[in-house]
């Protein structure tokens, strides 16, 4: 495959491992964002998101990616270009496809030739608008291709170079076989489709796997009442090679910059179109839930939280992104305030995003600063630092020793010798200890 200069607009998560991707398999890359601080920073150098592996490759590839402002440098140095700029969730709960526009609405007329390939997440129906638009405005001789964007942040990376599969749906075989082409070096399988159903695969692989998270959780919580350990159910059932293991980690929800607002746009394409997706409305509602059902089990143990000291050790949506967007941090540290706690954060890389996201909390640069004299220690995101939380270090730190481990991170046995009180998410209660002598804790379950 010959390689082409190719263009990307938007340079966030999705932009950013496109660019450097292809600008990795000998592609020369034009990146063009509407952020003029962004640009800036990466003209520098600096990426400003965290996601491993991305700085390096964009510096290995310094010479082949060109950062720009300028919607006429990228067009007069590409005939194709990958748009990925953000479909955030509007009021009503449809995506908002107004950076989508706004691109399409940027074209000069008349043009050069030009394939635009869309990689944001869109609802189904969007590609067939474009090309109407596209055409309204004169515009005929603009291609474009779906082609859907599966990377996981954490491993965005890696989902590049090894996709469980691409999908390209395009209105013209031509645009589609050039698409596929430029993904021929990574032998990955190609499911070449409309482009209907192009969008209809990303919306509904993103509706599987959270459906699959909200389930193993509602059995997680079902297994608290009954005695059953979720680790040891979701270790079963994965292995059942009908279902496989992935997506069945029992925790306190989903959140990220994808599964809530995909949910919510196919929610309301459904509804637009006059179906109500019963299912996916209970996979949402199930998830909200479950972010609370921390604050029910810190009650249960400490009884009224007013004046508790709680560590949120985790704040990114997931571990190693600095992304904040919809983390369940962001719905238990103002429910903690509510209850009259005082909550203490930290986070290895997102604390200076979360610092502008979560008032009325203090930030601690270190496990150890967070915890000293926390009535309980939350887990809210898995990181790696925290595998080893269940120090006498930190046990001597903690007022209470009190884990609450939002991710089952932890082996229960060794925390609970370690002389702290554990509590996984759906994993049987061990004996309660070191209950506060004031107050007489809430042993119901509310849920
Ligand atoms: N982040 C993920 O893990 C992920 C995974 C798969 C798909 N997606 C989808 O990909 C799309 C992008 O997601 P993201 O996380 O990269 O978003 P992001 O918010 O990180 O980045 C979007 C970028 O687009 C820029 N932008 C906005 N309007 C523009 C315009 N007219 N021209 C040029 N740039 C413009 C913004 O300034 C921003 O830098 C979304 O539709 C998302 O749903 C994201």
């Amino acid at each position: 495959m010959a390689s082409e200069p190719l263009g990307v607009v938007g340079a966030g998560w999705v932009g950013l491992v496109t660019a450097a991707s292809f600008a990795e398999l000998g592609h020369e890359v034009v990146v063009r964002d509407v952020d003029p601080e962004r640009v800036a920073a990466l003209g520098r150098g600096d990426v400003p998101i965290h996601e491993p592996g991305l700085a390096e490759a964009v510096a290995r590839n310094r010479d082949r990616i060109r950062f720009t402002l300028d919607l006429d440098e990228l067009l007069g140095s590409v005939t194709a270009a990958f748009v990925c700029v953000g479909t955030p969730s509007m009021y009503s709960g449809d995506a908002d496809l107004s950076a989508v526009w706004q691109v399409i609405d940027e074209l000069p007329e008349p043009g050069e030739p030009l394939l635009l390939i869309m990689k944001s997440t869109v609802p189904v129906g969007t590609g067939e608008r474009v090309r109407a638009r596209l055409d309204a405005r004169g515009l005929a001789h603009v291609g474009y291709v779906s082609n859907p964007e599966f990377l996981a942040e954490g491993t965005a990376l890696a989902n590049f170079r090894e996709p469980d599969r691409v999908v390209v749906g395009g209105f013209a075989q031509a645009d589609a076989d050039r698409v596929a082409g430029l993904y021929e070096p990574l032998d990955a399988p190609i499911v070449r489709t409309d482009v209907a159903s192009a969008e209809m695969i990303k919306l509904a692989s993103n509706a599987a796997l959270m459906t699959r998270i909200s389930f193993i959780n509602e059995i997680a919580n079902v297994c608290e009442l009954v005695g059953a350990d979720v680790e040891e159910v979701a270790r079963g059932v994965g292995l059942d090679r009908r279902l496989g293991p992935h997506f069945l980690r029992a925790g306190i929800g989903y959140g990220g910059s994808c599964f809530p607002k995909d949910a919510s746009a196919l929610k309301q394409l459904a509804a637009n179109s006059g179906y109500h997706f019963q299912l996916l409305t209970a996979v949402i509602e199930v998830n909200e839930l479950q972010k609370r059902r921390v604050v029910q089990k810190l009650q249960n143990h400490l009884g009224s939280l007013r004046g508790k000291t709680v560590a949120l050790l985790g704040l990114a949506f997931k571990p190693h992104t600095n992304d904040m967007r919809e983390a369940p941090s962001l719905v238990l540290a103002p429910r903690l305030l509510a209850e009259g706690a005082e909550v203490r954060a930290w986070d290895p890389v997102a604390l200076d995003e979360a610092r502008g996201l979560l008032g009325g909390v203090t930030f601690a640069e270190t496990v150890l600063e967070a915890v000293r004299d926390a009535d309980a220690a939350v887990i809210v995101t898995e990181w790696p630092e925290l595998a080893d939380l269940a120090t006498a270090e930190v046990r001597e730190a903690m007022r209470t020793p009190l884990i609450v481990d939002g991710r089952n991170l932890l082996d229960p046995v060794v925390a609970r010798a370690a002389g702290f009180t554990y509590m996984g998410i759906g994993r049987p209660e061990a004996f309660v200890s070191e209950l506060p002598e004031t107050e007489e804790p809430d042993t119901t379950l509310r849920s």
